[in-house]
């Protein structure tokens, strides 16, 4: 494996990147010390089996998307999908945005080429809003450090949203008119899925009146959408400006987002990414692909989480719908075997890639075949699955083949927005949090309760 360095983004204007940074590190946090505890917290708790985490978001943020309409639809799919993995896991789910920051890309080349006007050109390839512009010019793919600033001041706009969203009651199992399907006007969600949802928002305000009745306190605590945001570290340049000490805590803190992750391209051990994230309090992920060894993920424990602490390491792996069953037993095993604490989550979507009519995509075969080999794995090397890490929208977008409306390779071009991998649309991804929720309450899917996903998918 290479091993990038903060170099990873070449900007050819050292004055005026040393300027964005030095105003980036002068500006408030975009997350507290309070919250990155808390949120560390409640990892330790998913890793002790009590909590399941829903991650998720677009595979990538555009600048163009800090729009009210696209941050509630995110939110909104993503507080749904957690509703239903609460009524069937039975356990309190922790949902993590890949938001409010998910602007910077690695990718696989440095160039892109194309042929423009007859003429081939290589331009560097798009790393993301935060770095450089997606349109095939010489001015839009430079990295920009005036790009830094404003992917800081949109994560603040959404942030600010989502804040505000939250704190209003969005999201408050108190207010079922907030998590009824219709308020976003889900005319194409088929119906079998629709009125299991709908049962299942019954089930749970009934349940919810009785325990209230009952006097149960930790009905508060089980309902209340606390929600953290992730991204991509790979910008060092924008994660070192907002790193910092803070009054009456120990040791530095990453204030972009409550957890940064390491991509699956940069995690050598002693590459800058891995060292520059060994340094913070906050959780930190690592992205694990078919390549990883157990011996390497041992390693990466010991860098990242040196005192070995409850919710402090989040391996998310990667490893492809074919694979998983065979590649993911050694690496818990492994991890397990020398005592080191970690919690795991199943990411899906990342090795299961393939091209249709030139277009990216993924079959959502393949994904819930991922999911559904990494539950399997886990329990079979005991274990427990900490939850799922996706790409997703709220929108219909047509970008992942399969689901329960059967999304063709000719359909792909009818709503294809990603600014780089397919996501789940709304209702794929309700659809993978059902299968989720059958499969951790036991219930074979299609099961007594009626419609349920399998049936529906061609
Ligand atoms: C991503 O999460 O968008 C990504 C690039 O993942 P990975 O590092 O696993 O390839
Ligand atoms: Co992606």
């Amino acid at each position: 494996m290479t091993r990038p360095g903060a170099e990873i983004v070449a900007y050819d204007d050292g004055a005026a990147l040393e300027r964005t940074v030095g105003k980036l590190a002068s500006l408030p946090p975009l997350v507290t010390s309070g919250e990155i505890e808390k949120l560390r917290g409640l990892l330790a708790e998913a890793e002790a089996g009590k909590r399941l985490v829903l991650q998720g978001g677009d595979c990538a943020e555009a600048l163009d998307d800090c729009r009210p309409d696209k941050v509630t639809s995110t939110l909104k799919v993503l507080l749904q999908m957690s509703l239903v993995l609460i009524h069937g896991a039975k356990k309190p789910v922790v949902r993590i945005g890949r938001m409010a920051g998910q602007y910077a890309k690695p990718r696989s080349s440095a160039g892109e080429r194309r042929t423009v006007n007859g003429v081939e050109v290589t331009l560097p390839s798009y790393f993301g809003d935060l770095i450089n512009r997606a349109e095939f010019t010489p001015e839009a793919r430079r990295p920009d450090p005036g790009l830094l600033l404003a992917g800081y001041q949109h994560a603040a706009i959404t942030l600010n949203f989502v804040r505000a969203l939250v704190d209003g009651g969005f999201a408050d199992l108190h207010h079922p008119e907030y998590w009824d399907l219709s308020f976003v006007r889900r005319g194409t969600l088929a119906a079998g899925l629709r009125e299991e949802y709908e049962r299942m928002t019954r089930t749970l305000a009934d349940g919810l009146r009785f325990m209230e009745a009952i006097g149960e306190g930790s009905i508060d605590q089980m309902t209340r959408a606390d929600f953290f945001t992730s991204h991509e570290g790979l910008n060092l340049w924008y994660e070192s400006a907002q790193t910092r000490r803070v009054p009456r805590r120990e040791g530095f803190y990453c204030l972009t987002a409550h957890m940064p992750w390491i991509g699956e391209r940069t995690r050598a051990i002693g590459g800058a990414h891995v060292e520059f994230f060994r340094g913070v309090r906050n959780p930190v992920g690592v992205k694990l692909g078919p390549g990883a060894t157990p011996a390497e993920v041992v390693a990466l424990s010991h860098a990242l989480n040196p005192a070995n602490e409850a919710g402090k390491l989040v391996f998310i792996t990667r490893l492809g719908a074919g694979a998983v069953r065979d590649l993911l037993p050694p690496l818990l095993r492994g991890v397990a075997a020398e005592g080191r604490r970690a919690l795991w989550l199943c990411d899906p979507m990342h090795a299961n890639g393939t091209v249709a009519g030139g277009r990216k995509t993924r079959s959502f075969d393949a994904i819930k075949t991922e999911l559904e080999g990494a539950l399997e794995a886990h329990r079979e090397a005991g274990v427990s699955l900490g939850g799922v890490h996706l790409e997703l929208t709220g929108e219909d977008v047509t970008e992942c083949l399969g689901g329960a409306h059967g999304v063709t390779p000719e359909d792909l071009g009818t709503n294809y927005g990603t600014a780089c991998d397919p996501r789940l649309n709304y209702q794929q991804s309700l659809e993978i949090a059902f299968l989720l929720a059958h499969r951790l309450s036991g219930e074979a899917p299609g099961g007594p309760r009626g419609p349920a996903v399998a049936r529906m998918t061609p």
